[in-house]
């Protein structure tokens, strides 16, 4: 245990640090006789107990994580001008959020559910925050619907239960996530542990070099502790011996010395080559096949110290997508656009209009000179220096250097869909992982498939269900259906 006592000498104290004479009984008038409000030990404690907890994450709202090394192993500076990634053997630290999904704060880990991947690097130029997930893709392509998709995973507003009718009547109705499901619903849809899976960025980012020559990359985290995951029936054992399995294994793992590592690969595409690729490079309910944008490895991340205190280093840590530096920066697919806002949102929410003020969300690698000041919890860290730009007496001031290039746009504004490129469909991708899987798991697909939707009660939300998996590949489709029919009698 790494754990110190805040404090180990002298007497308890109140928070405005009077020393408490007794800490057992409450102050009463005369013996017997009811409680007196001067008893301010009390009134403090009982107070201070009922704010202990801040709102829970929307959704990733049960996590862990862990402090770690970036370290580059390849010169990439012909893609990137980002100092971190600027010279092999470079050292960053980070911090790695993992999490579920859907479930609420207390939720067991061995669940069926994406795994989250929130990692922020202390570089020197600022924050880095890459928020992705351990898989490549997603269940949708545009933050608009991200709402509505969530509400169907968590619980329904009448039976406060999360129901097999809203999840496969959402995802009937929405094609585009039929990649992504017949992902979850595989083998590596529920990880062993949080060691024994990768990670990814998943968008399409941009990185743009000295030269403002610009590249669109996507990151892989491969795990080297070997992809490891549990059958349906080895997790729903694991979730109630055990609810906090993937918790205690990370925390285990690195007190033991036993670091977890992941080696750090990109795929880059020249930025002409994305008008006529044969998918849209920024939909994220696509991967880029290897074949066209082979990964290339440039690190290794290692997770190697635990924080101390979870509430002030895991619920209180904020990560959001919006936290580019110098020579990265955001793409237009739409899913990422929306959440550039929604994370700094959560954050004001949750966590308050200084969160980034915390020890583990500052900067570590260099500090934030803003004229932003106050608010709620406010440490008076700028002292009495000048809070307003122009300024004559020293104050930072702006590089006139954007983080990144900008893209030429056309045309008018309108709800417009992602542009489709020409071997985009909302199945192809899909077909093509089901082919790629051995007989065992195309059958625990199926398996796993049939089990969830046999339980919606509507013939014809399960039959559109099935209908997106048939479009997938016609024999995943037939067994599908025979699967689902089976079961439901
Ligand atoms: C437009 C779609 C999305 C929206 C609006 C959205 C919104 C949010 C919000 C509000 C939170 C809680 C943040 C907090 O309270 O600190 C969150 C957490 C998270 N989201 Fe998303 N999300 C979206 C899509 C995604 C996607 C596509 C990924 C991964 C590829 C992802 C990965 C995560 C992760 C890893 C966390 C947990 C961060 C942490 O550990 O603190 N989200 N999301």
């Amino acid at each position: 245990m790494t754990q110190e006592a805040h404090v180990t000498q002298g007497p308890l104290t109140t928070e405005a640090g009077a020393p408490v004479a007794d800490n057992q009984n409450s102050e009463t008038a005369g013996v017997g006789g009811p409680v007196l409000v001067q008893d301010q030990l009390l009134l403090e404690k009982l107070a201070h107990f009922n704010r202990e907890r801040i709102p829970e994450r929307v959704v990733h709202a049960r996590g862990a994580g862990a402090y770690g090394t970036f370290t580059v192993t390849r010169d990439v500076s012909q893609w990137t001008r980002a100092k971190f990634l600027s010279e092999v053997g470079k050292e960053t630290e980070t911090f790695l959020r993992f999490s579920t999904v859907a479930g609420n704060l207390g939720a067991a880990d061995a669940v069926r559910d994406p795994r989250g991947w929130a990692l922020k690097f202390y570089t020197e130029e600022g924050n880095y925050d890459l928020v992705g997930n351990n898989t490549p893709v997603f269940f949708i392509k545009d933050a608009i619907k991200f709402p509505d998709f969530i509400h169907t995973q968590k619980r329904d507003p009448y039976t406060g239960s999360q129901e097999a009718d809203n999840v496969w009547d959402f995802w009937g109705l929405s094609p585009e996530s039929t990649h992504q499901v017949t992902w979850l619903f595989g083998d590596r849809g529920i990880p062993a542990s949080y060691r024994h899976m990768n990670g990814y960025g998943s968008h399409t980012f941009q990185w743009n070099n000295e030269a403002a020559e610009v590249f669109w990359v996507k990151y892989h985290f491969k795990t080297d502790q070997g992809i490891k995951n549990l059958t349906q029936d080895e997790a729903n054992r694991l979730a109630g011996e055990d609810p906090d399995s993937h918790q205690r294994d990370l925390r285990e793992a690195i007190e033991r010395g036993d670091f977890p590592s992941w080696t750090v690969q990109v795929q880059i595409m020249p930025a002409a080559d994305a008008a006529n690729y044969r998918f849209n490079p920024f939909d994220l309910t696509k991967v880029w096949p290897h074949e066209d944008y082979p990964p290339i490895e440039i690190g290794k991340l290692e997770l190697n110290r635990n924080p101390e205190n979870i509430f002030a280093e895991v619920e209180q840590s904020v990560f959001s997508p919006a936290h580019f530096v110098p020579g990265i920066g955001p793409s237009p697919d739409k899913m990422l656009q929306g959440r550039l806002f929604a994370y700094g949102d959560a954050h004001r929410y949750r966590v308050g209009i200084n969160a980034d003020h915390l020890p583990v969300n500052r900067p570590h690698a260099t500090e934030a000179r803003t004229h932003s000041r106050d608010g709620f919890l406010y440490d008076g860290r700028h002292k009495g220096a000048k809070n307003y730009e122009p300024n004559s007496f020293g104050g930072p001031h702006q590089t006139d250097r954007p983080l990144w290039v900008g893209s030429a746009v056309t045309g008018a504004t309108g709800d417009h869909a992602a542009p489709s490129h020409a071997e985009d469909s909302d199945f192809v991708q899909a077909g093509t992982l089901y082919r790629l899987m051995s007989e065992g798991e195309r059958g625990r697909l199926v398996e796993n498939l049939a089990g969830f939707i046999a339980k919606v009660s509507r013939d014809d939300i399960a039959e559109r269900a099935i209908d997106n998996f048939r479009q997938a590949d016609g024999d995943f489709g037939k067994r599908l259906e025979a699967a689902v029919q089976a079961l439901r009698g």
